[in-house]
């Protein structure tokens, strides 16, 4: 599998979260936490900690942790308490039983061997922990520009990711009780024409799936985006993306 550099992406990376990007994902974690009365909450592939700051206001004990050193330096501590980890989420450093809340977003695709990782959480969640990652799934939803002008992405795509219900597949297979999929987010818009350009989504170091493309291949992607825009305009581009919770518990 393709290792992402997030060195290259982590100085414009919260960039994404400029446009109020995924709140309904924020309010559905707070929601678990307060329904179950969870206290001790990790989030693995943290980044520069966007999620983690959302439980500032809540006495709670909040670990992030991510394999990228370079993201874990963009996460703007401020007030928080949080206590940052770099390690791998395929091996989580703390001991067995003593997590509430084990959640992911966007990164479940990153962590090269997925069953490890939820063998972790197993480990390490306490009894009636609960495990939740948010994420897409390209065999369900491929409705997005980026699939269609720049080659290959979304076969490369395909082979980073797991489709969602396989996920939910890989919690039962380790026990996990009351396993769920379900969707958490919608994010549709349509820019028309140059518009385009605006989409921080189209910058190279800005996804995954962007920044593993070759210069050069981005290029000719963004070549192609121009070629259209000369021939008609109004060329509607397009990003219709839903973002799925998979959940289980311990
Ligand atoms: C798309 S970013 C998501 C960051 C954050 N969760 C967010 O939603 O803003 C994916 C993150 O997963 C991290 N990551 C990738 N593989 C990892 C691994 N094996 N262990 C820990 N973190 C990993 C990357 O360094 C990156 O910060």
């Amino acid at each position: 599998m393709q290792k992402t550099d997030y060195s290259k992406i982590a100085c414009t990376y919260n960039n994404r979260y400029k446009e109020n990007y995924l709140s309904n994902i924020e309010k559905l974690l707070k929601q678990l936490v307060f329904d179950n009365g969870y206290k001790i909450i990790l989030e693995t592939g943290c980044g520069t900690g966007k999620w983690i700051k959302s439980f500032d206001d809540l006495n709670l004990k909040v670990f992030g942790l991510d394999y990228s050193l370079d993201m874990l330096k963009m996460f703007d501590r401020g007030d928080s308490k949080a206590q940052m980890i770099n390690a791998d989420a395929c091996s989580i450093p703390v001991k067995d039983n003593s997590i509430d809340l084990i959640f992911c977003v966007n990164a479940i695709h990153h962590f090269p061997d997925k069953k490890k990782f939820i063998s972790e959480c197993k480990r390490t969640l306490k009894q009636n922990g609960m495990i939740t990652a948010f994420g897409v799934d390209p065999y369900c939803d491929k409705e997005w520009y980026v699939y269609d002008y720049f080659e290959n992405v979304y076969q490369n795509d395909l082979k980073r990711f797991v489709p969602v219900d396989s996920i939910k597949e890989f919690l039962n297979s380790k026990d996990f009780r009351e396993t769920d999929v379900s969707i958490a987010e919608k994010v549709f818009n349509e820019r028309i024409g140059g518009e385009v350009f605006n989409d921080p989504f189209l910058k190279k170091n800005h996804s995954s799936q962007l920044a593993n493309l070759s210069n050069e291949d981005y290029e000719k992607g963004m070549q192609k985006i121009k070629t259209q825009i000369k021939k008609d305009p109004k060329t509607i581009f397009k990003t219709s993306v839903v973002f799925y919770m998979i959940t289980g518990k311990k």
